[in-house]
């Protein structure tokens, strides 16, 4: 007894021993764990950039575990995805991997992009697979991601559990009107036209509202009751909507009263908008180039895996015999942009340093032989010309003059600052095709400008999207012949200058200032112009990030004068020059 009275003392006084120090503190939660789904079909040209989004995805890669399909593949989706697994599978907690080798397509398919019934009740079986995965292994959370989805914003998987919903998604960003979800549903299951759509896209409205529909990529609360009885396949014994698996699970979420949301409060990333039923895997790549190219000009942008061997791009010169790229050296920014994007498009380029307007004196201006056309004045401030556009004008002449040295036959010239529409590349080749067969005679054919009346141009017979020239605004991207650049430079231009784009279209015998036209007598410059164009600007004026460098600038004579032409008429989107304002200003000046 007395031994027992003598243990039980020292335990106690042991125990106070102890509370005198200072106690552990009791260890962090781990956080919940995560599923995310992988279903891939040629998708080789996005997978770079999806599993590049994956792996940096700030969560723990401990409590995730990946599981991944792919079949029917007729492109090199295995290979990459395999690839990536192999080298990722030693930081992520568990690595489920299915591949299907054979076959590469479903029965009565039109095309890889084309969904068949059996490929819905496939991919309905797939989702279905992975919702019974995560749920025996008790994870708390399953991620479904389509694998054209991107999610550049690494806090997305944080920033969804942190809502504590059901099901719900993050609004994915395109290049059009297309996004992941719907804000209404027909009493037969199909999209239904909302007035909160477009706010909603266009964030003029910002929180996680409830939606009818979600899909592509979004989050399921698996610790919630409800997700319980939610599923892919087979669909419920009440389901007469079309057979489509975004639908069935739409349903699936009304039926067991699970609300579906979607949150807009950032960016969380892109989805490649999807290729049509008798597109091909390229034109699906195309598409998603050109959403690469956008995420680079309205960011964030997209960056590929470290774990994944990237195809170096073959870049050629589509045809021409020199690709001009005109960059303002203190403007290598927009460098890097252009290079990427048109290494993306394969396209090769001679970059040209732009002649900085802002770095030259007046004195410098008139030792390069550069005097003003007598009486102009920029047609909306009533200013005559900057050095920003003595610049602009002296860089576009010394390509057109190399053109004529160098006796090339056509070439292509890019300003730095453009935006390119989807499947540049291939359009513009297919011009180029139609008007050499047509032996059309051309000098110039613009592939970006401000079209002033576009209702009233011409097309070309026998060209597709071509029309003739009409008075327009911009150099920002033109295709130009030997013959054209040797009548802009026989013109002589230098000694009686105004700005380049307003000068062309005096060259076509298009611009309505008779007085200033008079100074040029052989105006027969051949101007055509794509339609639609090829290329728009990156920014407008009045954007936040729109800066030109031609409009802001010193007056070409005078280094005293600065003037600050942000937000000039010429460059707002949609403007037109009013017509008569030119002698008033001059008149007043
Ligand atoms: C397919 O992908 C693998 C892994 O990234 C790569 O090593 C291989 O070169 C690719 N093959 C083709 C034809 O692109
Ligand atoms: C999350 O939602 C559940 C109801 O589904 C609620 O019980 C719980 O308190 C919520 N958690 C937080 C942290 O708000
Ligand atoms: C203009 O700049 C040149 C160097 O580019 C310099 O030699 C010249 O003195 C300058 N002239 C004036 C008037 O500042």
């Amino acid at each position: 007894m007395l031994f027992w009275i003598l243990v039980i003392g020292a335990i106690t006084r042991i125990d106070c021993y102890f509370s005198e120090e200072k106690n552990p503190e009791e260890s962090k939660m781990q956080p919940p764990t995560v599923v995310i789904a992988i279903i891939a079909r040629n998708a080789a040209h996005s997978l770079p950039y999806y599993l590049g989004a994956l792996e940096r995805l700030d969560y723990p890669k401990d409590r995730i575990t990946i599981w991944a399909a792919t079949d029917h593949n007729t492109d090199n989706t295995t290979a990459v995805l395999r690839e990536w697994l192999t080298s990722m599978q030693k930081f992520y907690h568990y690595v489920e991997w299915r591949p299907m080798e054979k076959p590469t397509s479903y029965p009565g398919e039109m095309g890889p992009k084309h969904w068949t019934n059996g490929r819905h009740e496939y991919v309905m079986k797939l989702k279905q697979a992975v919702l019974k995965f995560a749920k025996k292994r008790w994870a708390d959370y399953l991620l479904y991601a389509d694998t054209d989805n991107i999610l550049t914003n690494p806090e997305t998987l944080n920033l969804l559990v942190a809502e504590n919903k059901s099901v719900i998604a993050p609004m994915l960003d395109s290049q059009t009107a297309y996004s992941n979800y719907w804000c209404g549903i027909t009493p037969q299951g199909y999209y239904r036209r909302t007035a909160e759509y477009f706010p909603t896209k266009h964030r003029h409205r910002l929180g996680c509202y409830p939606v009818p529909m979600v899909h592509s990529t979004m989050l399921l609360d698996l610790r919630k009751e409800g997700t319980k009885k939610l599923a892919f396949h087979p669909p419920h014994k009440d389901y007469s909507w079309p057979f489509d698996d975004i639908i069935v699970f739409a349903f699936s979420c009304r039926v067991s009263e699970v609300q579906m949301y979607l949150c807009n409060k950032v960016r969380y990333g892109y989805l490649n908008v999807p290729a049509k039923p008798h597109q091909t895997n390229e034109d699906d790549q195309i598409n998603f180039v050109h959403l690469q190219l956008e995420s680079i000009i309205d960011g964030p942008p997209m960056h590929p895996s470290r774990y994944i061997h990237l195809r170096t791009k073959q870049r050629d010169l589509m045809g021409f015999d020199e690709i001009f790229l005109i960059n303002l050296r203190r403007r290598p920014d927009r460098l890097d942009r252009m290079l990427w994007s048109l290494n993306e498009m394969e396209i090769d380029v001679k970059v040209v340093d732009a002649v900085d307007g802002g770095a030259l004196n007046s004195s410098d201006i008139k030792l390069l032989g550069v005097d003003l056309l007598p009486g102009y004045y920029d047609p909306f401030s009533g200013r005559t010309l900057t050095k920003g556009e003595v610049g602009c004008f002296l860089s576009h002449y010394f390509i057109w003059k190399e053109m004529v040295d160098m006796q090339l036959a056509k070439a292509l010239i890019f300003e730095d600052d453009i935006r390119f529409q989807g499947n540049f590349k291939r359009r513009l080749l297919r011009l180029m095709e139609e008007v050499e067969k047509v032996e059309l005679d051309w000098d110039i054919i613009y592939v970006g400008r401000k079209q002033v009346k576009p209702g009233d141009e011409v097309p070309v017979e026998n060209v597709r999207n071509l029309v003739v020239a009409d008075y327009s605004f911009w150099t920002l991207s033109y295709v130009i012949s030997q013959q054209g650049a040797q009548k802009l430079v026989n013109a002589e231009p230098l000694s009686k200058m105004l700005p380049v784009d307003e000068f062309l279209p005096i060259m076509y015998d298009k611009h309505s200032n008779e007085k200033y036209k008079a100074h040029f007598t052989n105006r027969n410059l051949q101007a055509y112009s794509t339609r639609p164009l090829l290329v728009q600007p990156c920014h407008y004026a009045g954007d936040p990030e729109w800066v030109s460098d031609t409009e802001t600038s010193t007056i070409w004579d005078d280094d005293s004068v600065r003037t600050d032409w942000r937000g000039s008429h010429k460059t707002l989107k949609g403007s037109a020059p009013p017509s008569g304002l030119q002698t008033a200003y001059r008149d007043e000046l």
